[in-house]
C-alpha cells in the first residue's frame, strides 16, 4: 500500500431502536444485509441475542427511559466502534384507545416516556458524536397519528405529534451540523406486538384492527423505506415520509372486505 492509498473503508454504524420486534427488528436486519454494523437496542435481552445470533447485528439491551442505560449504550458504541453514523429511534408504541375524558395518567405518561422523552435521551446522547462525523443521520418514526388525531386516539396522538414536533426542530437546529433529519410516519402496519399492547393483550380486540384489510403494511414494507432513506447520499433528506397501505386512503377510511 502506499501512502496516499485509501484507508479501507469501514463499514457505516447504526444504532436501531425497537429492534426487538416489528418494525425496528425488520429494519435492524435489513441494514445489516446492507452490510453496517447495526446496534439492536431494547430492553427483552433473549429477543436481541436471537437476532444477532441469526444476523450478526450487535445485541444492546437498553431502556431508553432510564438515562444512565442510555449513556452506558452510548458510551459502549463510541468505545467499539469509535463513530456513529445513524440513530434510528424506532422504540414506541400506544397504551389505550381511552377518549380524553376518561384518559388514564399512567397510559399517557407511558406513552410520552417512549415515544417523546426516549427518542429525545437517545438524540442528546448521540448527538455530540453525530456532529462529530460531519455526516450524521437521525431517522424517527412518528406515525400517522402524529398527522391527524382520531378519537380514543388522544394520548398517543399527543406523544407522536410531539414526536413530530421535536423531530422538526431537531432539523432546524442541527442543519449547521449537517445532520440530515428523517421523519417515516406509517399508518396502519400490522406489526405481531403493536396492537396486542395497546389493547391489554386482548388478541381478539388485536386482530380485528387488522380485520379485512387484505393487505395493510408489514414491518418489513416500512422498513425498506427506513433503510433506503437511511442508505440514500446524506445530501439527500427525505424529510418526512407518509406510508399508508393502499387500502387506508385516511386515518379514518380503511377498505375493509
Ligand atoms: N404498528 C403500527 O401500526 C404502527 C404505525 C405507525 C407507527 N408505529 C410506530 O412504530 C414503532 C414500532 O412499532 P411496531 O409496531 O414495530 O412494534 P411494537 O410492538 O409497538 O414495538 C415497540 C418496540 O419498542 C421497544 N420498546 C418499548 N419500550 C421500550 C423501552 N422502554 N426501551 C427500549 N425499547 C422499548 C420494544 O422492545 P422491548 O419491549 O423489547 O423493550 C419494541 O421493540 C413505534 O414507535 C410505533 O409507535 C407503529
Amino acid at each position: 500500500m502506499t501512502e496516499t492509498a485509501p484507508v479501507a473503508p469501514t463499514a457505516p454504524v447504526a444504532v436501531v431502536t425497537g429492534a426487538s420486534t416489528g418494525i425496528g427488528e425488520a429494519t435492524a436486519r435489513r441494514l445489516r444485509g446492507e452490510g453496517w454494523t447495526v446496534y439492536a437496542v431494547a430492553r427483552r435481552e433473549d429477543r436481541l441475542a436471537a437476532l444477532a445470533e441469526e444476523t450478526g447485528v450487535i445485541a444492546a439491551a437498553c431502556d431508553i427511559t432510564v438515562e444512565a442505560e442510555v449513556t452506558a449504550l452510548r458510551d459502549r458504541v463510541l468505545a467499539e466502534q469509535g463513530r456513529v453514523d445513524a440513530l434510528l429511534n424506532i422504540s414506541g408504541g400506544a397504551r389505550g384507545t381511552d377518549r380524553v375524558g376518561d384518559a388514564k395518567d399512567e397510559d399517557w405518561a407511558w406513552m410520552y416516556e417512549v415515544n417523546v422523552l426516549g427518542t429525545m435521551r437517545l438524540t442528546r446522547a448521540f448527538l455530540p458524536a453525530l456532529r462529530e462525523n460531519g455526516e450524521g443521520t437521525v431517522l424517527n418514526l412518528t406515525s400517522l397519528a402524529a398527522q391527524r388525531a382520531y378519537e380514543g386516539g388522544g394520548g398517543y396522538n399527543a406523544a407522536k405529534f410531539a414526536e413530530h414536533a421535536m423531530t422538526e426542530a431537531l432539523r432546524l437546529e442541527e442543519v449547521e451540523h449537517n445532520l440530515r433529519v428523517i421523519e417515516i410516519a406509517p399508518g396502519l402496519v400490522h406489526t405481531p406486538e403493536f396492537s396486542l399492547n395497546r389493547l391489554g393483550g386482548d388478541a381478539e380486540a388485536a386482530d380485528r384492527v387488522y380485520a379485512g384489510v387484505e393487505k395493510p403494511l408489514t414491518s418489513d414494507d416500512v422498513a425498506r423505506v427506513c433503510v433506503f432513506a437511511v442508505t440514500l447520499p446524506h445530501h439527500v433528506d427525505l424529510d418526512l415520509v407518509t406510508i399508508k397501505p393502499v387500502a387506508q386512503a385516511a386515518p379514518h377510511k380503511v377498505i375493509r372486505r
